[in-house]
């Protein structure tokens, strides 16, 4: 290891993240971002990796774009971050537009700097709107990690910190609209949370009876319906937002992440006129400083124009097809790789091992390619190529999952074998 690298690992290990600098060395997958272009990030030491992680999509269009970086470059020749106590020119235009391009009669966005901060929004509007508290995610559900945003579905971190809510926040199973009745039926909730595909669960794809039933049931019992688009929305499953492929219409959607263009932070909570009830009332119940800061704004609007570009929407669609036909040959293949999930771009590949993502992302990263295992099903690794792939690279990273998968097989039984001597247990992959 280079003397740069390791001196960037050793600081974070004294000031910045020392259990995750720890977990990513025994995971043998060190890496420290250096050059950074198009599809593709050099680890400091220069291991070349194509990127299929785009942190959640945040790279949907790439790193450092060239017309992102333009327009950011432009944009700080004139404004800053702007005031956030008066609108600006870039943050009236992106809400209009998102107004525009959300589906249903979605009318105001509230700006925020994180996909968390744009949830707790979406709940704070839910919760004024309704005037009730109480608020159902989903199991293994992840929505960011600040306050409200931490305590809905998984609740493991707001409890670590003793900020969980019992009664405020409850959940229920995933694609199970009979629970979700159950839970709605007190007429106590404020909102449904739900991430379209659940990437911390492995993208599981909902049944389109269920979203149709989450609507249904929302409208019935009078709560909000919060789509979390944060990493499906912006053409990652083929249509702009995921909720359009299954052709319903959400009270609230939050986007983030891909939004930022990778340059510069911004998220958005879009709400119904009825949501957003509490920005004619109280212009200053939820204000922050770098919400629909000038700058992310000019950022954003360039990258909505970019990701609805027909060419764009044409090679993301080619693309995933690609996808489709090259990950069926493979798991006609290879067992080890038991089930393809596929929406558009967003994919989640399930292995036989039960820790099968993680052996896979080592395997993977070896191999030259970065992807990472679903957080709450350690079986799944995460598949996202971002909207501007291009082929060669789409071909690429197939040959290299195809050598990945008979390495993370093999790293798993030599594991499970282990575990067996040392236990005289039988693990069970
Ligand atoms: C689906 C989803 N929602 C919300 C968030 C939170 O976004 P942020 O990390 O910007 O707070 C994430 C982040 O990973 C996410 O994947």
């Amino acid at each position: 290891m280079s003397a740069t690298k390791q001196r960037v690992l050793d600081l974070a290990r004294e000031h910045l993240m020392p259990h995750r600098v720890d977990v990513w060395r025994k995971q043998g997958t060190p890496l420290v971002i250096g050059r950074r272009e198009g599809y593709r990030v050099w680890d400091l030491d220069g291991h070349e990796l194509i990127d299929l992680h785009l942190n959640g999509g945040t790279y949907n269009l790439g790193h450092r774009h060239p017309a992102l970086v333009e327009t950011l470059r432009r944009a700080l020749d004139e404004v800053d971050v702007g005031n956030h106590h008066f609108p600006n020119p870039a943050a009236v235009e992106l809400a209009r537009r998102l107004a525009e391009l959300t589906p249903g009669d979605l009318r105001y966005t509230v700006f925020a700097t994180s996909g968390g901060e744009a949830i707790d929004v979406a709940i704070k509007a839910a919760r004024h709107a309704t005037g009730r508290r109480v608020v159902v995610g989903v199991e293994a559900g992840y929505h960011g990690r600040t306050g409200l945003s931490g305590a809905v579905g998984d609740a493991r971190s707001a409890t670590f910190f003793h900020s969980e809510q019992p009664g405020d926040f409850v959940t229920v199973p995933f694609d199970d609209a009979a629970a979700l009745e159950r839970a709605l039926a007190t007429r106590e909730a404020a909102a449904f949370v739900l991430e379209t595909v659940p990437a911390t669960m492995g993208f599981p794809i909902p049944s389109s009876g269920y979203m149709r039933a989450v609507r249904e049931l929302c409208t019935k019992y009078g709560a909000m319906y919060v789509a979390d688009e944060v990493q499906t929305g912006l053409g990652r499953t083929g249509p702009l937002w995921g909720v359009e492929a299954f052709g319903v219409e959400p009270d609230v959607l939050v986007t983030g992440k891909g939004i930022s263009g990778g340059l510069y932070p911004i998220a958005a909570a879009v709400l119904s006129a009825r949501v957003g009830g509490f920005l004619r009332e109280n212009g200053w119940a939820h204000v922050a400083t770098f919400g629909g800061a000038e700058l992310g704004c000019r950022v954003a609007l360039a990258v909505l124009d970019l990701t609805l570009d027909p060419t764009t929407r044409t090679n993301a669609g080619a693309i995933a097809e690609r996808y489709t036909t090259g990950l069926r040959a493979i798991a006609a293949e290879q067992p080890f790789l038991r089930d393809v999930r596929q929406l558009g771009l967003v994919m989640g590949l399930r292995t036989t091992h039960a820790n099968g993502g993680v052996l896979l992302s080592r395997a993977l990263y070896d191999e030259g390619v970065w992807a990472m295992y679903a957080g709450f099903d350690l079986s799944v690794i995460q598949w996202k190529p971002g909207l501007l792939m291009d082929a060669a690279s789409c071909d690429l990273t197939l040959a290299r999952l195809s050598a990945a998968l008979k390495t993370a097989q093999r790293m798993g039984e030599e594991r499970d074998a282990a575990i067996t001597r040392r236990t005289g247990v039988q693990a069970r992959g």
